[in-house]
C-alpha cells in the first residue's frame, strides 16, 4: 500500500493544477490531496533556455520551457501526488546562464509549492553556482560541501544523488566539458556512505558510471549488498540496462538512462515507486523528435513514431536483496 501524507503546503495548488484538479474530479478520480511517500518523479535534460539570451549563433531556443511547464503540469495532476520530484541534471540550456535558472525555478517552483520536494543536481551544461543561488535549499542539503549531492528517501529506498560535473569555469555563460567526472572528495564520501547504508540505495547522477574521468565507484558500489542500481540522464534516451563488475560473481545491478524533458530524443520523464521488495522506475514518454521539434509543414519522420511505440510501457525494475 502506497504511504499517503498530508503536507500544508499540499493544499496550496497552483491556478494550473488547479485546474487539473477540478478535470480529475469532474472526471470521477478521487483524491485526498495527500502526497504518495512511495512515489517520485525523475526529471533530466530539461535545458531550459532564456530566449532573450543571444549567443554567438543567435537567440536561445525555448520550445523545450514550455514542454517542462506541460511535464510539470502533469505531475500536478496525478493523484495521489509524488511525494518528491528529482532534477538529473542540465537544467540550462547550454551555458548555465542565470536567464535559464530563473525560468526553471519558477517553472519547478509550482511543483514545491503543491507540497512536491525537489531535488536537483548538475549536468555538463550547468554551473554549480548558478544551481545554487536558483535553487538555494541544495547548498544545505549537500554532504559534500561546494557538490550538488542530495541523500533523498524515495519510501522503502534511497537515492544517492550526485555531482557529475565536470566544471571548467565557474563563470556563467561559458561551456564544460561534455564528460562527467568525479572528485575525490564526492567519490569518497560515495564509498563511505554505500558501506553506511542498511538499506536499499540507488545513485544518481547525470552521467554514466563510467563516464566520471577515469573515477571507477561501481567496483566499491557492488561491494555493499544495498546497491541496486544506477539512474542517470545526458543521453536524452531510455534505456534500462544492468552492470557488472567481473565475471567470477553473479552479482549485477540495474542502469537505467532517462529522457529529455523536452530538448531532443526522447521526451518526457519517469515515474519511481517502491514496494517492499523492488523500485521500479516507469517511463512517461511524450514524444520524440531530433534534433529539434518538426517546423511547419515538414512530413513527421515514421521512424520517431517506431521509437515511441517500442518504449511503450518500458521500465527498468531494482530489485532489493
Ligand atoms: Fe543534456
Amino acid at each position: 500500500m502506497p504511504s499517503i501524507s498530508f503536507t500544508r503546503r499540499g493544499f496550496l495548488f497552483g491556478a494550473t493544477a488547479a485546474a487539473a484538479y477540478g478535470a480529475a474530479r469532474a472526471a470521477g478520480v478521487e483524491s485526498d490531496g495527500g502526497r504518495d511517500e512511495s512515489l517520485s518523479v525523475f526529471l533530466s535534460d530539461l535545458h531550459i533556455g532564456n530566449p532573450d539570451q543571444k549567443t554567438a549563433w543567435g537567440a536561445q531556443p525555448s520550445y523545450q520551457n514550455a514542454m517542462l511547464a506541460k511535464a510539470v503540469d502533469e505531475i500536478l495532476a496525478m493523484r495521489p501526488l509524488p511525494a518528491r520530484a528529482v532534477c538529473f541534471g542540465d537544467v540550462s540550456l547550454w551555458f548555465g546562464w542565470s536567464g535559464d535558472y530563473e525560468i526553471a525555478a519558477a517553472t519547478l517552483a509550482r511543483l514545491e509549492k503543491a507540497g512536491i520536494d525537489l531535488y536537483v543536481t548538475t549536468g555538463n551544461h550547468d554551473h554549480r553556482e548558478g544551481v545554487f543561488k536558483y535553487f538555494p535549499r541544495q547548498r544545505e542539503l549537500t554532504p559534500v560541501p561546494g557538490r550538488t549531492v542530495s541523500v533523498i528517501d524515495l519510501g522503502s529506498a534511497d537515492l544517492l544523488l550526485m555531482d557529475s560535473l565536470n566544471e571548467a569555469n565557474p563563470k556563467e555563460g561559458s561551456g564544460n566539458p561534455v564528460g562527467g567526472a568525479m572528485d575525490d572528495a564526492q567519490a569518497e564520501w560515495l564509498r563511505a556512505e554505500a558501506m553506511r547504508r542498511k538499506r536499499p540505495f540507488i545513485v544518481g547522477a547525470h552521467h554514466a558510471p563510467t563516464d566520471l574521468n577515469g573515477c571507477r565507484v561501481v567496483p566499491d558500489l557492488i561491494k555493499s549488498p544495498h546497491f541496486i542500481g544506477w539512474v542517470q540522464g545526458h543521453d536524452h534516451s531510455w534505456s534500462n540496462d544492468w552492470i557488472s563488475e567481473n565475471y567470477s560473481s553473479r552479482r549485477i545491478a540495474r542502469k537505467a538512462t532517462l529522457p529529455s524533458t523536452g530538448w531532443w530524443g526522447d521526451i518526457g520523464y519517469a515515474t519511481m515507486r517502491t514496494y517492499a521488495d523492488r523500485a521500479e522506475l516507469k517511463l512517461v514518454q511524450r514524444d520524440f523528435y531530433f534534433p529539434n521539434p518538426l517546423k511547419e509543414g515538414e512530413q513527421r519522420p515514421k521512424l520517431w513514431d517506431d521509437i515511441i511505440a517500442e518504449n511503450r510501457g518500458a521500465s527498468c525494475t531494482f530489485r532489493f536483496g
